[in-house]
């Protein structure tokens, strides 16, 4: 692969999972194109990035919840022309229940997940239809699969994702398009930002954070190996297999404790109860 001659655009390339994203994708000469809304922190990153690296690197600030800002993404993207790999990220979570939550919230996790997701996929797919290659890497999430691990608004947007992206992924491998759905569990970033990550990690000790060079380091192995799904972590998988072998009844009553309390617990206080059911 020659330097500097393929673009990787990542949503949400501030902290966590997309800024590792964007050093594995730049350490391999790529261009990038990163986004997200801080914008001292997105310019700091751009900067290390292109200095370390000797590539280049655009910078689009911008909340993907207000729709002119997807427009200018994608006319970006369109004007760019040939983007080789797409990562769609950018995503927050909410901690609090559906009938707690504003309504404006709900309509930015909705915009964030899944409109972004489906407009910037939406504006790179022509392209690289036409270079007959691309990669998509879609960020969903292991709480995907387990109705209350998180909130409702989250599991419901974050199974669009993995669902689309695994139905999307039939669709283009004749155009030799690698897709993939990203399901991490529980990493450590500023997605915890309203929970100190350590303080976290010490209450549900039976978990393992991982970082996110880690996740980025199994999601771009499972890619090599075409791997449509991604759970990164043994433990996370286990979790998968087992909320997958669980009847919902089962599923639905392990997390119905999350529903007797309220502030006090945190979006994961149901795992180490099916920690507990598993050992
Ligand atoms: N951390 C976890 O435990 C975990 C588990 C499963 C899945 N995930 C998923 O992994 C992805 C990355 O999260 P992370 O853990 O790396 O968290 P993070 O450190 O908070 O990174 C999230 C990134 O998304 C950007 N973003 C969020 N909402 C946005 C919006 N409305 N418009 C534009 N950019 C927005 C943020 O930008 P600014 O910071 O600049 O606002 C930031 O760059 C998310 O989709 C998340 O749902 C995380």
């Amino acid at each position: 692969m020659e330097p500097n001659q393929h673009t990787a655009i990542i949503t949400g390339a501030t902290s966590g999972i997309g800024k590792a994203f964007a050093h594995r994708f730049a350490e391999n000469g790529f261009n990038l194109i990163i986004t997200g809304r801080r914008p001292e922190e997105l310019k700091n990153v751009a900067k290390t990035l292109s200095t370390t690296y000797n590539i280049i690197v655009t910078t689009f600030i911008g909340d993907l919840t207000d729709p002119q800002i997807r427009l200018n993404l994608c006319n970006l993207i369109k004007e760019t022309g040939k983007i080789d790999v797409l990562i769609n990220n950018a995503g927050f979570g909410i901690d609090l229940p559906f009938y707690g939550t504003c309504i404006t919230d709900i309509s930015s996790m909705i915009s964030t997940h899944i409109v972004a997701t489906t407009e910037i996929t939406h504006a790179v797919l022509p392209e690289m239809i036409r270079q007959r290659k691309g990669i998509i890497i879609n960020v969903s999430s292991l709480g995907a699969f387990i109705p209350g691990l998180t909130r409702s608004m989250y599991l419901a947007t974050k199974s669009f994702v993995h669902y689309f992206t695994e139905s999307l992924s039939v669709e283009v491998r004749q155009f030799g398009i690698n897709v993939q759905s990203l399901c991490p569990g529980m990493t450590r970033s500023d997605f915890h930002r309203n929970h100190n990550n350590a303080e976290l990690e010490k209450k549900f000790e039976l978990i393992k954070f991982m970082t996110p060079e880690e996740v980025v380091d199994q999601s771009l192995k499972a890619l090599k190996k075409r791997r449509v799904l991604c759970i990164p972590g043994a433990l996370n998988k286990l979790f998968f297999v087992i909320a997958k072998s669980l009847p919902l009844w089962v599923l639905q009553r392990i997390s119905g404790f999350r529903n007797e309390e309220s502030i006090e617990h945190t979006p994961v206080s149901v795992l180490p109860v099916i920690a507990s059911v598993v050992h």
